[in-house]
């Protein structure tokens, strides 16, 4: 089994369906509308991203999303995984009921709780989300900016790229950034290549959360090729979106064969019937790459990973089979 790191799954996205049905009969609320014979349900963007918000307001206190974190580093780490990184949002847990602090704590305990168990490392991604508005967004970066963390090391922005200009979160990324943060920015994903070019000019992100849309013009993937940016890649979450007709038509092979630095992810991972270990699977079978192959996607996120040289030099040496 090939070693695997993940860089974005958005964390209230990862909870499996029956961690959401305990939550809500722990709050008295009714799952039917969101979840039926023990699967998600939702037909669009917009209803993805409401079954998305239902089950997130089901995680309120500290210990809910200690366990969320604890349950899914630790499944990823049956599944092969030595690094993850979280995006987290503060605000779903402000709605909630939690302030940003207690919740970015919360998420540490279980990712602690986690790397007890399994060695697994991880850190995490504080988000603003668009369809909340500039002032949340800046909100967040401000949060994400001062909190001090240890595990939170990087900011992006999720939610509807339908809504807003790229250009309106400037600030809110010029305050991540000069607090020393990594970058990363979702475009490429609902949105056409446009969005990606947005991306590189006003944000200047190391990292793209999707970027596959970059596929629609060749220019534009010799610049994000040129520019070493690396491409967070969802496939079965594309699919799920109806991005792509099929896997087939998914832009990962063609992106890779284009010198973009792509890596493999699961987004969220129940919503799109996925895991990471899917994905790794989905690329052997339909991207025809083998485990040497697989294994320089992982060294790729490793690179492009949010953490520290020492950290970083562990998880390639783990990787190279060094250590353990
Ligand atoms: N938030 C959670 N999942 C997302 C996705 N696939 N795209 C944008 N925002 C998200
Ligand atoms: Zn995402």
């Amino acid at each position: 089994m090939p070693l695997k790191a993940e860089l974005h799954c958005h964390i209230e996205g990862a909870a499996a369906p029956e961690l959401v049905i305990r939550q809500a009969q722990k709050y008295g609320k009714d799952t039917s509308p969101y979840i039926q014979d023990g699967s998600f349900v939702w037909h669009d963007f917009t209803s993805f991203l409401a079954a998305y918000d239902f089950s997130s307001d089901l995680f309120r206190t500290e210990e809910d999303y200690a366990r969320l974190a604890d349950h899914y580093l630790t499944s990823l780490a049956r599944d092969g995984a030595i690094y993850s990184e979280i995006f987290t949002s503060p605000d779903h847990a402000g709605k909630a009921g939690l302030s940003p602090k207690a919740y970015t704590d919360a998420l540490g305990e279980g990712m602690t709780r986690a790397k007890a168990k399994t060695g697994i490392e991880g850190r995490m991604i504080v988000t603003g989300v668009r369809n909340a508005g500039v002032e949340s967004i800046e909100q967040a970066a401000r949060f994400a900016a001062r909190c001090g963390h240890p595990l939170v090391t990087g900011f992006g922005v999720a939610g509807d790229e339908r809504m807003g200009d790229l250009e309106d979160y400037v600030r809110a990324f010029e305050i991540a950034r000069e607090a020393g943060l990594g970058i990363t920015v979702h475009a490429g994903e609902l949105m056409g290549w446009e969005s990606v070019e947005a991306a590189l000019d006003h944000i200047r992100p190391s990292r793209i959360g999707h970027g596959v849309r970059a596929i629609e013009n060749p220019d534009l993937i010799r610049r994000v090729a040129d520019e070493g940016v690396v491409l967070e890649c969802c496939p079965s979450s594309n699919i799920a979106l109806k991005v792509f007709d099929s896997f087939a038509d998914h832009p990962f092979p063609a992106l890779l064969a284009a010198g973009c630095k792509v890596t493999l992810n699961s987004d969220d991972p129940p919503y799109f019937r996925t895991s990471l270990k899917r994905e790794y699977d989905i690329a052997a079978e339909h991207f025809s790459m083998n485990d040497k192959a697989l294994a320089a996607v992982t060294r790729t996120a490793i690179n492009a990973a949010f953490v520290d040289k020492k950290t970083k030099a562990m998880l390639l040496g783990r990787l190279d089979g060094k250590s353990r």
